[in-house]
């Protein structure tokens, strides 16, 4: 397990990500609301570039016939076919089953770092 700094906490503003290539994983660190998350690049349906998905939010609980819309900055949309995942824990909202490996993040000063190898 080791600590591998990627950016700095300036470069990542709130409600944008960036890319980044760590020992052999292509990660996305997502600015939810001054939060830092770590996502795999990978989306575990057909393997799309997950991270380059629109960040969006869902509709949420609501009566027949409503449609209320909430969470918004807090979900990942694959680009290819559309799958939703939750940016703070990785799992797809159809499936508790179903996610993209979440990385943990560490922030030290100014500088953010994801660990590999947990
Ligand atoms: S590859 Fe992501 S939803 Fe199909």
């Amino acid at each position: 397990m080791a600590v591998h700094y990627v950016a700095g906490i300036n470069e990542i503003p709130e409600g944008t990500h960036k890319i980044v290539d760590v020992k052999g994983f292509s990660i996305g660190i997502y600015n939810v609301r001054g939060e830092f998350h770590a996502l795999n690049n990978y989306c575990p349906h057909q393997g799309a570039k997950l991270c380059k998905g629109e960040v969006c939010g869902t509709n949420i609980k609501s009566q027949v016939y409503q449609y209320i819309y909430g969470r918004d900055q807090e979900i990942l949309r694959c680009p290819w076919h559309g799958w939703e995942f939750d940016i703070k824990t990785g799992k797809s909202l159809f499936s508790d089953k179903v996610r993209t490996k979440k990385f943990q993040v560490v922030i030290e000063g100014e500088k953010i770092g994801v660990v590999i190898g947990a």
